[in-house]
């Protein structure tokens, strides 16, 4: 792109800034509804509903489920991602609860797919909701294990195929998941199964409110250095996008949000598929702690920070705060 760009006095950019509606028609990005998707977090009905980290956040039982889905439907939102916290009781070393085809996550996804058919339906692909150890993968001799996990986490992702899940959303960051995902997918018939493969997931301080919303943060051995992405990285990033592309992902995800705004435009640059962004836990609490003292706009902040995800080149984004700003947006149809 050249930048034809006259001198000052001439040239004075400011012109086109300087009443509301022109700058609406210069405007090179918007935010709609149809670029959030909300993750949601589920419980069995005698666990704790709040989350203490997350203000305005909950955890929802089954029976609140349906009408939230329909508040989440009525706002025009596409798509909701769950995240169940597992009654500690079930979890194991192994994470054996996240193959059973009764969990909560799959009662809960067939609740919704029974009731709102075309609300889209994400389930993540790791074993961390599961593991009395917190970890993503499967722990032998304090080490998480790549191919061990992996076919694990095939089975995982069969069991949310059957329990009619509209996308599956490995964000385990084992290598080679994808590509034995697809495969077993296919085997099983499940041809047109959608994957957002999170590609570039970092080993971040961020997602701290999100593991609390678990209950796993108390429980996680360790750090998950091993197989999240060393913040210092961008190339490896790209490596890891390209591959998941290979083994037959439908888009990418780049988590964390903010902080990795470089990442998202470098796949967006790189891959000519969709790129999703997650604006993850820790980045919703700062901005709710930081308005709750009185020192952020809250709703001017969280606009801005959507936006910029769009601007980096999200196609869609993962945000806490979707269903507040999308009961605020107004639906672009076209
Ligand atoms: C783990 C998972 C995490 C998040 C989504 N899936 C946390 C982690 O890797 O420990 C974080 C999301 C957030 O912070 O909002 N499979």
């Amino acid at each position: 792109m050249t930048l034809l760009v006259a001198e000052y006095p001439h040239c004075r950019l400011r012109r086109n800034r300087q009443d509301s509606w022109c700058r609406d028609l210069v405007a090179e990005n918007q935010l709609s509804v149809n670029d959030l998707i909300l993750p949601v977090f589920i419980r069995e009905k005698d666990a704790p509903r709040d989350i203490a980290a997350m203000p305005g956040v909950f955890r929802h039982s089954l029976d609140e489920l349906i009408p939230f889905c329909q508040r989440v439907r009525d706002s025009g939102i596409k798509a909701i991602a769950l995240f169940p916290y597992t009654n500690p009781a079930l979890r194991c070393e192994e994470g054996k609860e996240a193959l059973n085809p009764n969990n909560l996550i799959c009662r809960a996804s067939r609740l919704i797919k029974e009731t709102f058919p075309d609300l889209g339906l994400i389930a993540d692909v790791a074993l961390d909701p599961y593991t009395s150890h917190g970890h993503d993968g499967v722990l032998l001799k304090g080490q998480v294990v790549n191919d061990e996990s992996v076919e694990v986490l095939v089975e995982m992702a069969l069991v949310q195929a059957e329990a009619g899940v509209d996308v599956l959303a490995p964000s385990d960051m084992m290598d080679g998941r994808i590509g034995a995902i697809r495969k077993a997918l296919d085997q099983k018939g499940y041809k047109n199964m959608r994957i957002l493969a999170y590609s570039a997931k970092y080993a971040s301080a961020f997602y701290g409110p999100f593991r609390d919303a678990l209950g796993s943060s108390s429980v996680l051995k360790g750090d998950k250095k091993s197989y999240q992405m060393d913040p210092a990285n961008a190339l490896e990033a790209l490596r890891e996008g390209a591959q998941d592309l290979m083994e037959g992902a439908d888009m990418l995800m780049v988590k964390p949000g903010l902080p990795y705004l470089d990442i998202i435009y470098r796949f967006r640059e790189a891959f000519s598929m969709p790129i999703f962004a997650y604006q993850v836990s820790g980045e919703y609490s700062m901005l709710k702690a930081a308005s709750e003292r009185g020192w952020l706009d809250y709703d001017k902040a969280i606009l801005e920070s959507l936006l910029a995800f769009k601007r980096a080149g999200a196609s869609a984004v993962f945000s806490y705060a979707a269903l507040e700003i999308a009961e605020k947006l107004k639906a672009v149809s076209y």
